[in-house]
């Protein structure tokens, strides 16, 4: 996260800001142990399962992941950029706003970026006005003729390119842009041809389509998605992604998401038109990706909006595939998450036409394992025995992992359905659980596996140890010269280790992350290990180191064993090889 604030100004301000008071402030904590537990503000939860690490000034949930320092915690509640959330801790601790400090290549980035930005706003602008004038009259009869209101027009911007070849570019290059920059920003083409004075030709990139504007939740206005008014392919042309935008990270309206405070759910649907017209007809808090699949960026983004995401898209074959998938996802990310499954292969615009807020209200919001039967059902001809077994069977695998109440239902149901006894399908039950862990504790049914990500599989021994090292290290009380670089084999764990090192705080450190997915990691690894004295971390730090020197040994004395093997016996290396593995071997035995 490149910043411009000083690194020592940043220091002191987390350090005026206790993640403990700060957190207090939205969240009811208690102390257990070493650490304060409440429920999470960024996911539905009966049991507290997000931690504060009072130690390492981090914050954590063990059940959605949300994760970082008191910064990162202000700009998930508070759903702000960096720089607001750096303002508003500042503020509260009375802390003056430091001199900005220069760093050219940020400020070229950003300026680069507001003008991208600005020429975006403008040409929404454009789009907008042209709906209403002749130009656009084509574009407006479509939009009326879908049903869509003057009103919600507005609330979304909605557009006309004309049908001419340059309106916009014209247009913004007399406002002083460069070409360069607008087909930057994904509005022009360049022309093959050049014209007679042997210049390049530049054309608008949406033409005779109807304009959805595409606009983040700071209200900037990111991309664009146009409709044919006709047949024409493609039904939706979009805007690929541009310095400012990516359409696997936002999703459409989220201006109008953030603006709508205590939703209990998020509705997320396929389409921008299922989204404007869910609108019109009343429905709070919908919102639609952007032409691809639901990714888990887009996922965590949604967290922020509501504790809850009904997925809602559409009816048809593509549709239901798409939302078994969302479930994987957002199982993985640990959303709560339900389905509206529109029926007669209808997507959620023709639904609430066809049926009306009324029938949309009563359309229920079924949980994923019901709607994963629904689908499973299908594939079975329940009409003939091997159908009602093979039903029962796959049946029986998801229901298992059910919570008592709605595990009950279920059992009844397929128990209608397919004619088996409820205490046959519970036996499957039980031979289901059998094959998968033979090992069972109590009754209680396990989470189904598969629904793990690969991240949170254990990660393999040494790497765990190399991870419960740094979080050793980050206590401050390991002598420093125990640990080399040498013991971290991954670039993330080396980069921590240095920031360590080098005197980095661990809420300094988990801001120095790449990306959202190694600053989970980071967090993770930093919270405080749990130990009562410092001769105990000191111990602990020394298994680590074993554990971790042992598994160097072993694997190059694998790699030893298989250069020799893949060797002639009488090769002239096979003696230095075979020395050395035999010095390993010795090492490895002394360990
Ligand atoms: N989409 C796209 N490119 C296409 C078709 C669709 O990017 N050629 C994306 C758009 O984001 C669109 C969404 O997929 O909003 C859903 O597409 P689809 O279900 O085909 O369209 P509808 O939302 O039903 O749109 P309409 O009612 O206007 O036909
Ligand atoms: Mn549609």
């Amino acid at each position: 996260m490149a910043s411009r604030y000083p690194a020592a100004w940043l220091d002191e301000l987390r350090s005026r800001s206790d993640i403990v008071q700060v957190v207090s402030g939205y969240v009811g904590l208690k102390k257990s142990g070493r650490k304060y537990w409440g429920l999470c503000p960024f996911h539905g939860e009966k049991t507290a399962s997000f931690s504060v690490d009072a130690e390492h000034q981090l914050y954590y949930c063990f059940g959605c992941k949300a994760g970082g320092n008191v910064i990162n915690f202000i700009m998930e509640i508070e759903r702000c950029s960096f720089q607001e959330a750096v303002e508003l801790l500042a503020e509260r601790a009375h802390i003056p706003m430091p001199e900005m400090q220069e760093d050219p290549e940020y400020e070229l980035r950003r300026s680069r970026r507001l003008r991208l930005l600005d020429a975006n706003r403008r040409a929404a602008q454009f789009y907008h006005e042209t709906l209403f004038k002749p130009e656009g009259a084509a574009a407006l009869a479509y939009l009326r003729r879908r049903g869509l209101s003057d009103g919600v027009i507005r609330k979304f911007g909605l557009g006309a390119a004309p049908d001419q070849w340059s309106a916009l570019t014209d247009k913004l290059t007399s406002d002083g842009f460069t070409a360069e920059e607008l087909v930057t920003a994904g509005l022009a083409v360049a022309g093959k041809n050049k014209n007679a004075a042997g210049e390049t030709r530049y054309f608008d990139m949406f033409r005779n389509r109807a304009i959805f504007p595409i606009i983040d939740m700071y209200k900037n206005v990111i991309a664009f998605g146009g409709r044919s008014l006709g047949k024409q392919e493609p039904k939706y042309l979009n805007t690929s992604d541009t310095p400012v935008f990516n359409k696997r990270k936002g999703v459409y309206a989220a201006n109008l998401l953030r603006q709508q405070r205590h939703l209990d759910h998020v509705i997320l649907v396929e389409g921008y038109m299922d989204v404007v017209s869910l609108n019109q007809f009343g429905v709070e808090g919908v919102c639609a990706t952007l032409g691809t699949a639901l990714t888990a960026e887009q996922a965590r983004l949604l967290r922020r909006f509501a504790p809850a995401v009904y997925l809602g898209y559409d009816g048809d074959s593509a549709g239901q595939h798409a939302i078994l998938r969302g479930l994987e996802i957002m199982e993985q990310e640990g959303i709560p998450a339900r389905v509206l499954d529109f029926p007669d292969g209808l997507d959620p615009d023709e639904f609430i036409r066809r049926d009306g807020l009324e029938g949309f209200r009563r359309l229920p919001a079924i949980s994923p394992a019901v709607y994963r039967l629904r689908r499973l059902k299908e594939q079975h001809d329940l009409s003939t025995r091997d159908g009602k077994i093979g039903y029962s069977r796959a049946a029986a695998e998801i229901i298992r992992s059910l919570d008592p109440v709605e595990r009950e239902t279920c059992l009844r149901d397929l128990s209608v359905e397919t004619g088996f006894s409820r205490e046959i399908l519970l036996e499957q039950m039980e031979l289901n659980a059998g094959k998968e862990n033979p090992v069972r504790e109590s009754g209680i049914p396990k989470k189904s596996v598969s629904a793990r990500r690969p991240g949170d599989s254990p990660a393999p021994p040494d790497t765990s140890a190399q991870e419960t090292l740094l979080s050793l290290l980050a206590t401050g009380q390991i002598p420093k010269d125990m640990i080399s670089e040498k013991d971290f084999d991954d670039d993330e764990l080396k980069s921590i280790y240095a920031g360590l090192i080098s005197g980095k705080s661990p809420a300094a450190l988990v801001d120095t992350a790449p990306d959202d997915e190694t600053h989970s990691r980071y967090v993770r690894i930093l919270l405080s290990p749990i130990a009562d004295s410092t001769d105990q971390l000191i111990s602990m730090a020394n298994q680590c180191l074993a554990r971790i020197r042992k598994s160097a040994l072993q694997k190059r004395y694998d790699t030893l064993m298989s250069q020799i093997g893949a060797l002639p016996p009488d090769d002239s290396s096979v003696p230095a090889l075979l020395k050395e593995a035999q010095d390993v071997q010795a090492k490895l035995r002394l360990l």
